[in-house]
């Protein structure tokens, strides 16, 4: 009734008119809760060898296998739009079952993180994939045992090789994607015995096996047969995460990360609200693919959706967004501010 919901007036006119706030233009800004700055803003990028063009990612329109070449102008562009950093994901010419081009110096992430870095300095957060799916000939994330099982242990010894090749090549973040138990403390204990200390750890806390990491699969080239079924985590398991958590805080991660995005914001928010680190979210290849496929057939207003996905893991309790629009959003949001 009017008198227990004087919002609604049973019958009458509001008193109270939310709407008021919605009026214009400043107003909205100036009441908005949230919002996306360029410096959110991670990039995501691939780097092929044995290229002289960029090969278009068929199922991600606008995204590209890089050149090194290409690919120091694409970190610079990203630097010019105010994006924060950069993640690199290497695609090699070889693959074997161990994922040697993985840990060889002169292999292609290697040689990208040192162009990278020659050419960006510090002005760009340089971040490389510390997994090795994009190296093995059967494309699971670590190697396999006798029985084709993915080998928990010996993959941690390859990460932990991996981790060290990757900070001599000069990134400042490792991304530990790979979902193996006791990552983030094997890859701490390979850098500081380097010399590595001020190398940072960037959690792949609650990586989610996915349907939408399809066209990433394409992006790097992966010959994965079956799925990541016994070490990513379950779609249906929240609790999970909050233990992957505390793992990787016990571990010395400094910094954690919710993947995919928008299946998951539920997980962002729980995540958001217990870490004592930054967290992050990675808005994913499949995430990218669908948007771009409703935008082209005219079914949404592609930059209008773009903002409004990367304001919601704001809303969620990310403080850092990876994402493949990561330079172009950073432009539409300097116009937009
Ligand atoms: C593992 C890794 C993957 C992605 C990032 N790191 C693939 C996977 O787990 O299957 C997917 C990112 C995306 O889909 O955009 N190296």
């Amino acid at each position: 009734t009017a008198d227990t919901d004087p919002g609604s007036g049973y019958g009458g006119f509001p008193a109270v008119r939310p709407r008021r706030l919605r009026g214009t233009p400043a107003m909205r800004r100036m009441v908005a809760e949230h919002r996306v700055h360029p410096a959110d803003l991670i990039l995501p990028a691939f780097v092929r060898e044995g290229i002289s063009e960029p090969v278009p990612v068929a199922a991600m329109p606008g995204v590209v296998q890089h050149t090194r070449d290409t690919l120091r102008k694409a970190a610079v562009e990203a630097v010019a739009a105010g994006v924060s950093g950069i993640m690199l994901f290497g695609v090699p010419e070889e693959k074997d079952a161990i994922g040697s081009q993985g840990t060889d110096p002169d292999g292609i992430l290697q040689r990208a993180l040192r162009d990278v870095r020659a050419e960006v300095g510090d002005e760009l957060v340089i971040m490389s994939d510390l997994c090795l799916d994009e190296y093995t000939d059967h494309g699971h994330c670590g190697v396999l045992d006798a029985q084709g099982r993915v080998d928990n242990d010996a993959t941690l010894l390859r990460y932990a090789e991996m981790a060290r090749v990757q900070a001599d090549a000069g990134a400042h973040v490792l991304g530990a994607s790979g979902m193996m138990d006791g990552q983030i403390g094997h890859a701490r204990a390979a850098l500081d015995e380097a010399g590595h200390q001020d190398v940072s750890l960037f959690a792949y806390t609650a990586k989610y096996t996915s349907a939408f990491y399809g066209p990433f699969r394409e992006a790097v080239g992966s010959s994965l047969k079956g799925d990541r079924k016994t070490y990513q985590q379950d779609p249906p398991n929240a609790r999970e995460a909050l233990r992957e958590l505390a793992l990787d805080l016990a571990e010395g991660a400094d910094m954690v990360m919710v993947k995919p995005g928008l299946p998951y914001l539920d997980i962002l928010r729980e995540i958001a609200e217990r870490a004592d680190v930054p967290v992050g979210v990675y808005q994913i290849s499949g995430e990218y693919a669908m948007l771009e496929a409703a935008a082209e057939k005219g079914w949404v207003e592609r930059e209008r959706a773009i903002l409004e996905t990367l304001t919601s893991f704001k809303r969620a309790g990310a403080s850092m967004i990876l994402t493949y629009w990561a330079t172009e959003a950073a432009a539409l949001l300097q116009h937009d501010s």
